[in-house]
């Protein structure tokens, strides 16, 4: 019995150890993004006290701040999910944008908060909103979990940010690089030997 469980122990010690190779300096904690997250929460709630959201994710990163943070809300909320993709390299973003899934739901008249992980360039976020104010929302509003001030190129009105970090390429809580670390519980910096050149 006891062999048993140090042997699941170890398996679980060496697939963390095999995820977290890619980490470097953790930015974020698990703990203190949900504590953020509930205070988000509480401030959205109170915002729109008596009427009906519809969260907009911007796949993929999005998903794990949204799904906690539609928790915490205390006003009945529908969801439904982007997907647009960037024409740039691994770490950069080029404002070329391409929409690959859109919206199930009319988002005509509706209360819309877009969710979005970070913003960087404010590139994306820039195409996303011109494209969702085009279908004449009731409102359009949005809220990130993260976001570089100093990497902005473009000025997006931003109603609720999560938190400020610094011009360092993160992964975890949905983040990716490469499509891996989204899984990671906590926001940390990628590690500084998988950063490609010139970023
Ligand atoms: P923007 O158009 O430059 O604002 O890029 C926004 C998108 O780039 C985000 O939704 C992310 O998918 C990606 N991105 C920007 N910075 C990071 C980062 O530090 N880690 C992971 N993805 C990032
Ligand atoms: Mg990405």
């Amino acid at each position: 019995m006891e062999g048993c469980a140090a042997v699941k122990q170890l398996a679980g010690e060496e697939r963390k150890s095999e995820l977290e190779r890619g980490v470097g300096e953790i930015l974020i904690e698990d703990e203190a993004l949900q504590a953020r997250i509930r205070e988000l929460g509480a401030e959205i709630s109170a915002d729109y006290a008596g009427r009906d959201l519809l969260l907009v994710g911007v796949l993929k990163g999005a998903v794990f701040f949204m799904a906690d943070l539609m928790r915490e809300l205390t006003v009945p909320c529908e969801i439904d999910f982007m997907a647009i993709s960037s024409y740039g390299a691994a770490t950069d973003s080029s404002g070329v944008v391409r929409i690959l899934k859109d919206l199930d739901i009319n988002v005509a008249g509706r209360e819309v908060l877009v969710v979005e992980d970070i913003i960087d360039s404010g590139l994306t976020l820039s195409y996303l909103m011109r494209n969702l104010r085009a279908r004449k929302p009731a409102s359009l509003e949005v809220v990130t979990l993260l976001t570089k001030p100093e990497r902005r190129e473009i000025e997006v009105p931003v109603r609720y940010v999560g938190f400020e970090i610094p011009n360092r390429f993160v992964i975890g809580y949905g983040l990716d690089f490469a499509e891996r670390y989204r899984n990671l519980p906590y926001v940390a910096v990628l590690h500084p030997d998988l950063v490609p050149n010139g970023t």
